[in-house]
């Protein structure tokens, strides 16, 4: 079935959709976005990242729709791509204006969404763990272009990702500049260590992640021991664990880090279970769909 792309209200398909030129989201980045997903053809963690979109558009005071438009328009959008499980892709440009940076310039905000079918992350990823490599580009400086903005302007994690890519390896981890662990190019970063389950705090300049939030939540409603606590990429070579959280990924075991090893190289239970949660989770929620939908 083929993508669906609702621009202001108005449902295209992919090849008809057009954005103008003048747009400040095409011209600067000038945006903020979400990625949502289904799991048995809901939407999952909505109210999160609404909230999500809803905080970074107010750090770059753009003008967003309401909630309910905004909910109403992500279904109508599902609805013409008519997928049994959704990838949706919310995002507002503040805009056409001139050729100018001064953010007045530009008075409409311009609403995207996009849904297609949900791919998922190869199973083998999942099985054998991925490589990340630590890249020499550093994580933004809260004090510049803070990550906990979700914003149009992905070029940190573009030019970082390309870097891990090009040292062979599956994502980049990146530091601050202290030298510090922040997150990969888009999700978030876990390390158990000494039977803890460790995260950077959000005040390491990263993405608030929704799924970060839940792993953090289902971990410690298991009886894991967890610690947000600032991180070195010598922490994580002596990690039992690494893993990475997003809302496409899950829970991501991490196996290698450049030329290091992490533990024995081969995903740990703690990523395996946390997975599992993270599923049961999203599975058992009230209002789940019918059984026979859910994928996985
Ligand atoms: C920079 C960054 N960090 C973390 C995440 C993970 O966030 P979530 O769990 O809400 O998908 C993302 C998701 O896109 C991201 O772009």
């Amino acid at each position: 079935m083929p993508l669906r792309i609702n621009i202001d209200g108005r449902i295209l398909p992919a090849n008809r959709a057009r954005i103008p030129v003048l747009d400040r989201g095409f011209l600067y980045g000038d945006s903020v976005y979400e990625v949502l997903r289904t799991y048995g053809g809901r939407l999952f963690a909505e109210p999160q990242h609404l909230r999500r979109l809803e905080h970074s558009a107010a750090a770059l005071a753009i003008d967003l729709p309401s909630r309910a438009w905004l909910r109403r328009q992500i279904r109508r959008t599902m609805a013409a791509a008519r997928e049994a499980e959704s990838y949706v892709r919310v995002i507002v440009t503040r805009g056409v204006g001139p050729l100018t940076l001064d953010p007045t310039s530009a008075r409409r905000p311009c609403t995207v969404i996009v849904a297609k079918a949900l791919e998922s992350f190869p199973a083998a990823a999942y099985r054998r763990g991925i490589r990340v490599h630590i890249p020499a580009i550093r994580r933004n400086a809260r004090e510049a272009l803070d990550p906990a903005v979700k914003s149009g302007n992905y070029l940190n994690s573009v030019l970082a990702l390309g870097a891990a890519r090009r040292a062979g390896c599956d994502d980049a981890l990146m530091l601050d500049e202290r030298g510090r662990v922040t997150e990969a190019t888009s999700a978030n970063v876990f390390a158990v260590l000494r039977g803890t389950l460790c995260t950077p705090p959000l005040d390491a300049g990263i993405l608030e992640g929704v799924t970060r939030g839940l792993v953090l939540r289902l971990a410690a409603a298991d009886g894991l021991r967890c610690a947000e606590r600032h991180l070195r990429p010598a922490d994580l070579l002596r990690a039992s664990e690494v893993l990475l959280t997003s809302t496409l990924r899950e829970v991501m075991p991490v196996v290698g880090i450049d030329r290091g090893v992490v533990a024995d190289g081969r995903p740990g239970p703690v990523a395996r279970r946390l997975r599992g949660l993270l599923a049961a989770h999203a599975g058992m929620r009230p209002r789940a769909a019918a059984p026979g939908r859910r994928k996985g």
